[in-house]
């Protein structure tokens, strides 16, 4: 009877590990796009609740005058956006990595 829960258990761990094999965007993976999908996209791939899109730069040359404190608003949160844009575990470095990726005008990936 203990085994064959053991066993049980083993199979259903196993499961729920090859089921987190399967998402789209890996969880260990830190390249600055799956960071953004993961965090800034919900908002800034559509501009939701008036937030810049993407890639777009029309809707970030309005705010190129004080992209000096993108940095600090992103980090602390900014009106719709919440603090680090959602990204908790995301590194200064790598929020400065964003920043840079969804204002630069490249082909959304
Ligand atoms: C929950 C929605 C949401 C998420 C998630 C989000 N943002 Fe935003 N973001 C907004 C909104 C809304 C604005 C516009 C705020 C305003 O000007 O009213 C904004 C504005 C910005 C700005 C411009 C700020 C300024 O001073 O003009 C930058 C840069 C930015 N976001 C970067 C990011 C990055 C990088 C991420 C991911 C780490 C992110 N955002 C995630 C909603 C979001």
């Amino acid at each position: 009877m203990i085994r064959r829960s053991t066993f049980l258990f083993a199979a259903l761990a196993l499961v729920f590990l090859s089921a987190c094999g399967e998402s789209p965007t890996q969880a260990d993976d830190r390249s600055v796009a799956a960071l953004y999908w993961r965090s800034c996209a919900s908002c800034h791939s559509t501009g939701r609740g008036g937030a810049p899109v993407a890639f777009e730069s029309e809707a970030w040359s309005a705010r190129k005058s004080h992209d000096d404190l993108w940095f600090e608003r992103v980090t602390t949160g900014y009106r719709g956006m919440p603090a680090k844009g959602m990204c908790l575990d995301c590194t200064d470095e790598e929020i400065q990595q964003l920043i840079e990726y969804i204002t630069s005008d490249r082909a959304q990936p």
